[in-house]
């Protein structure tokens, strides 16, 4: 998989891509990421990527030039399955669309900034709109960071067999069970017996209840 992540910001994303699980898929050839800086698309000699909105109003919009002339450049290298706008307004993140996301071939994620990005690139070059939340972040990118993690991670090879993303939260529709580890007992704070007892099939259909009775308990919406 490759990933183009087009921000004016590009410092506010690196470093997600430089440790731990990320880090590692990208060293083991699994993923490729470009961080691209839209300024070098810019036209003028201020390198201006923002401009106020017609009409007035608080705030500078993302101009459709650099970023229609980053794209450009972009899909002249290789085909896109998608071109994401991150954008609180966007369908919502779930494990169901990083899954969707992690079948892809060639992603790009463009970063917000500012009141946003001229609608023409929405409405002519975007081809999906994501959010993290109903929340409102100062730009897209930290949000570009949140969908590119929750993607890498469920690639092949990614994770080893302790951390398969098959045992995350959400993967089956529940949230994860709790987890435990040495020592047994801590200030009189004891590990469930069955999970000491090396009994494999309990073992697991105590992880199944327990995931069921804390999705009923902290997300019922998830069992509707
Ligand atoms: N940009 C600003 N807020 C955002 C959010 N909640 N999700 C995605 N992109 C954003």
């Amino acid at each position: 998989m490759h990933i183009d992540i087009i921000t004016c910001l590009p410092k506010l994303i690196e470093s997600p891509f430089n440790d731990s699980i990320l880090k590692r898929a990208q060293q083991k050839g699994l993923v490729t990421v470009d961080i691209i800086d839209l300024r070098s698309y810019a036209t003028d000699k201020h390198k201006s990527v923002d401009d106020y909105a017609y009409g007035g109003g608080a705030g500078m919009v993302l101009m459709i030039e650099p970023v229609d002339r980053c794209i450009s450049d972009l899909k002249s290298k290789r085909h896109y399955d998608d071109i994401i706008y991150m954008s609180p307004d966007g369908e919502l993140l779930t494990q169901k669309v990083s899954n969707e996301l992690s079948l892809k071939e060639n992603l790009i994620l463009l970063c917000g900034h500012y009141k946003g990005v001229d609608e023409r690139v929405r409405e002519h070059l975007i081809t999906r709109e994501i959010s993290i939340g109903d929340y409102v972040l100062s730009g897209g990118e930290l949000a570009a960071a949140v969908v590119a993690d929750s993607v890498i991670r469920l690639l092949p090879g990614v994770l080893n067999d302790e951390t398969s993303a098959l045992s995350d939260s959400f993967q089956d529709g529940l949230v994860a069970p709790p987890v435990y580890s040495r020592p047994a007992t801590y200030k009189g704070w004891n590990v469930p017996d069955v999970l000491l007892s090396g009994h494999e099939a309990k073992i697991n259909s105590w992880k199944q209840e327990q995931a069921i009775e804390r999705t009923r308990k902290r997300r019922p919406g998830l069992l509707e």
